[in-house]
């Protein structure tokens, strides 16, 4: 613990000597997955799933609604201002010019999307494979305005993060009788690994060598999921919660061979589960009131399009509530969520 917490101070002096100079510690953040870190790619997508207006990003610094789904910042906004970057990565598909906008990396992640392309497709939204597709673009593009040998350079420094999976499971395998009469929840969870593992493979492949992938969240625990498969208990569901912790484990194993086969890789798991399962259970001890519902609308169900300026019972101080819509943490609880990825991301910058 003590040498845990040195490891911790050292790292944040580095940090704040780093931005001291305006000089972000690593060159770029590249982003993909789902809408836990889509910062406005599905905003001209043909898809519901889209988070473009109030009172989505009411609590963000200009109060715009950029896409996030969330009151204010995502968890990985905190991670690029403690990387030490004046400005976020952009949404890739919503720049009408791509250039040097790209040096400092982009955000390629799209909601509803995850490591199963069909989840995706069936949304309307950019599955993880043309989430690469974009990314090669990007590396082209680099290419083109810093040279080969610099664009290699950023590539193999940039911090890659990935969020994935909550889709597969929340917007698809429970709700999917094609999906769930045929596996049990494990067999997806290996369907899904396996997607994962050539996911992985095809970034390496592009250059990256420092990657951090999220876990599962406790997804039983999210308000919309206890309403709609808790049966009527104001608990977190328990399936749900087994599903991601075995979902996290296999997760685990599969990073540490692909570590393994992949020389000069670091790839590290940022947990997401343990520390959204504390603030859920023990939210009074963490400066929140409200863990069960989310701030918009009823807090039971809404999210995109059903959590809108019109809906009513929003409360008025997201900061009190762990949830900002029915799937997704307010920017109080992604605050909390961004210490954790620090702590565990420092591997990736060392
Ligand atoms: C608000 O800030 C975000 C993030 O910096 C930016 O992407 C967005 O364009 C801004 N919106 C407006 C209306 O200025
Ligand atoms: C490549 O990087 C070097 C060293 O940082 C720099 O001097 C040079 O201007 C860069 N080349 C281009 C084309 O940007
Ligand atoms: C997997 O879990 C073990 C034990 O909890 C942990 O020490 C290790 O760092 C994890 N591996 C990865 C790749 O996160
Ligand atoms: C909102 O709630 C937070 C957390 O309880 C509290 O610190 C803050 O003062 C509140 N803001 C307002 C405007 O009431």
């Amino acid at each position: 613990m003590a040498h845990a917490s040195y490891i911790l101070i050292s790292f944040l002096l580095v940090v704040v000597l780093n931005v001291a100079k305006g000089q972000p510690l690593v060159p770029a953040l590249f982003i993909f997955g789902d809408s836990v870190v889509d910062v406005g790619n599905n905003n001209d997508l043909l898809t519901i799933v889209k988070a473009n207006f109030p009172p989505y990003g009411r609590d963000f610094s200009n109060h715009s609604s950029t896409g996030r789904f969330c009151n204010g910042k995502l968890a990985t906004d905190y991670t690029a201002e403690n990387l030490g970057f004046t400005s976020y990565p952009p949404a890739y598909l919503n720049l009408n010019v791509k250039g040097r906008n790209l040096l400092n990396g982009a955000n390629f992640a799209s909601a509803a999307s995850g490591y199963y392309d069909p989840t995706a497709q069936l949304y309307h939204t950019i599955p993880l494979s043309q989430q690469l597709e974009h990314y090669k673009e990007s590396q082209n593009i680099l290419v083109g305005i810093v040279g080969q040998s610099n664009a290699s350079s950023i590539v193999s420094g940039a911090i890659h993060l990935v969020s994935a999976g909550n889709s597969d499971f929340i917007q698809n395998y429970y709700i999917n009788p094609l999906l769930y009469k045929l596996y049990s929840a494990d067999q997806f969870s290996d369907i899904l690994m396996q997607h994962y593992s050539t996911f992985i493979q095809n970034l390496y492949a592009l250059g990256a060598r420092r990657i951090g992938v999220t876990t599962l969240p406790p997804m039983g625990c999210l308000p919309a999921a206890i309403t709609l498969f808790g049966s009527g208990s104001n608990e977190c569901v328990v399936r749900l919660n087994t599903d991601a912790v075995n979902f996290n484990k296999k997760l685990n194993t599969t990073s540490q061979s692909l570590q393994k086969s992949l020389s000069g890789l670091k790839l590290v798991i940022l947990d997401i589960y343990q520390p959204l399962y504390d603030l859920v259970t023990k939210p009074s001890e963490n400066g929140f009131s409200e863990a069960r519902k989310a701030c918009c609308g009823t807090g039971l169900l809404e999210t995109s399009i059903l959590c809108n300026k019109e809906s009513i019972g929003t409360c008025a101080n997201a900061s009190e509530y762990v949830f900002w819509d029915g799937f997704h943490p307010s920017e109080a609880a992604n605050k909390v969520l961004s210490g954790e990825l620090l702590a565990a991301g420092i591997s990736l910058i060392s």
